[in-house]
């Protein structure tokens, strides 16, 4: 049994070169989670991996069921999750290709069941969410990145959206001048359900785009693929170095 998780994004439904003992659907009070979770081995350390997207990245970053996977995860053992996905850069040091290490978030998003206490009865619980990333996970995944040579940004604040459109220019300005270095769809609510269950939680976050405004005329989504395919090439590369040490 592992407490140990990895949350894939857009592009990274498997993991190269993991052995995969077998995979569960797992019920919960919230409904089904994206796809069964695969447990198995992936260099030498035992972990379950589940793809936020579905196996086929079938769901689209506003329709995943947040609570579902996170409970998912808890209820079958987990302690610690690695969560992967992609961002736009408003920070104009972070290149295509680069992988950021967030440690601070800003959550924009709307319509997002944010809580496992929805009940009208239940009493909510007021989580302290001051550091939303679990600091040793962060450095050990900073680490990660380094002995696998990957271009790694070691801070930066995650801006959450709603999507599935992207950020107006005047949006990413606004952005910007909250301080946001990178601007995703997935970390929320994502990361503070998992804080909700004591769930120590870092992110990989996987430069695919200068963000609106900030690149060369209009973002075409279409010449994201290549920027993913290396991007979370880059990024296996980075949770194989950094497995061995947690
Ligand atoms: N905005 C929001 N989410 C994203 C972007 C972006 O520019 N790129 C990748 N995910």
């Amino acid at each position: 049994m592992t407490n140990l998780a990895i949350i894939g994004g857009t592009g990274l439904s498997r993991l190269d070169g993991m052995t995969v003992n077998r995979r569960e659907m797992v019920k919960t009070p919230y409904g089904a989670p994206s796809c069964p979770l695969v447990y198995g081995e992936l260099n030498g350390v035992s972990v379950v991996f589940l793809s936020r997207h579905g196996n086929k990245q079938s769901i689209p970053a506003h329709m995943v069921n947040y609570c579902a996977n996170v409970w998912a995860l808890h209820s079958v053992g987990v302690k610690r999750v690695l969560a992967v996905g992609v961002v736009g850069a408003i920070n104009e040091k972070c290149n295509v290709g680069d992988i950021i290490i967030p440690d601070q978030i800003i959550d924009y998003t709307s319509d997002r069941t944010g809580s496992f206490d929805n009940e009208a009865s239940s009493s909510a619980r007021h989580i302290d969410f001051s550091y939303p990333y679990n600091d040793e996970l962060r450095q050990a995944l900073i680490q990660g990145g380094a002995q696998a040579e990957v271009p790694i940004v070691d801070h930066g604040t995650y801006g959450a959206v709603s999507g599935p459109r992207l950020e107006t220019v005047a949006e990413i300005r606004r952005m910007e001048r909250d301080g946001c270095s990178i601007v995703g769809m997935s970390c929320m609510p994502e990361a503070s359900l998992a804080r909700e269950l004591d769930v120590d939680y870092a992110f990989c976050a996987v430069n695919v785009n200068p963000a609106a405004g900030k690149g060369d005329g209009v973002i075409d989504v279409a010449d994201w693929s290549k920027a993913i395919e290396s991007g979370m090439a880059s990024a296996q590369r980075l949770l194989n170095k950094t497995l061995p040490a947690l």
